[in-house]
């Protein structure tokens, strides 16, 4: 059984993958260019500024650093506004059961989230008191695919790697998990998370009883 839970945030447990993409249609809008309904997946996991240089690659010109930084700052602006209204309604089906469950059974629960708009969002989602340990992009230095996300969430935990299970929704998120010597769920296209250790359409879908001992 494993001992710990660390969990990606956007398109795991919130519905706001969706507002990412939407925050940076309005940019290629403005900009003159439209995105390719795949920018939604190639975005996934990647931090802002790396989200930002996939964007532009349909731009068809270059943008100079301090244009890049102006857009990165509108991206978030809006994104800020989209998710001002979220309420424990946008959590992702079976989100607040697996998180009520782990908590009764005292396992042990992290994030591990590429977006420094995670604790705003944890807090409107009404969640954030079940977290053990929060590492989001404000504190490590290497993004998903890096394991080190990952890790300091397991450390903060106080749980060693092996004994973690991850859940992420970006292919870059499985790769960190795995690099982390964890064990990784994958929540949404099997297509996309090939490296997977298990796969579930979304959380409801979870078999908890093969992963988690049940206290009562
Ligand atoms: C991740 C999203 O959770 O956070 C990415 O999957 C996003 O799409 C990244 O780019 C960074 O988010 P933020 O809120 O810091 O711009
Ligand atoms: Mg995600």
């Amino acid at each position: 059984y494993f001992k710990a839970a660390i969990f990606d945030l956007d398109g795991v447990i919130a519905d706001t993958a969706r507002f990412h993409f939407l925050a940076w249609q309005s940019i290629a809008d403005d900009e003159g260019f439209s995105l390719p309904a795949v920018v939604d997946d190639r975005v996934k996991g990647v931090d802002r500024m790396a989200s930002l240089n996939i964007v532009l690659e349909y731009a068809g010109r270059t943008y100079s650093d301090a244009e890049k930084e102006a857009l990165a700052a509108q991206k978030n602006e809006r994104y800020v506004k989209l998710i001002a209204g979220l309420t424990p309604a946008d959590l992702l089906p079976g989100a607040q059961l697996l998180l009520d469950r782990l908590r009764v059974d005292g396992i042990g629960i992290g994030l591990a989230s590429a977006s420094r708009n995670a604790l705003p969002v944890l807090k409107a989602l009404g969640i954030f008191e079940h977290f053990n340990t929060i590492a989001d992009a404000n504190y490590i230095s290497h993004p998903k695919p890096h394991p080190e996300i990952f890790l300091t969430a397991a450390d903060g935990l106080g749980v060693s790697p092996a004994d973690c299970l991850g859940f992420e929704d970006a292919e870059a998120g499985i790769t960190a998990i795995k690099a982390a010597g964890m064990t990784a769920v994958g929540v949404g296209s099997a297509e996309l998370l090939r490296e997977a250790d298990d796969i579930v359409s979304d959380l409801t879908a979870f078999d908890y009883d093969r992963y988690f001992r049940t206290l009562i």
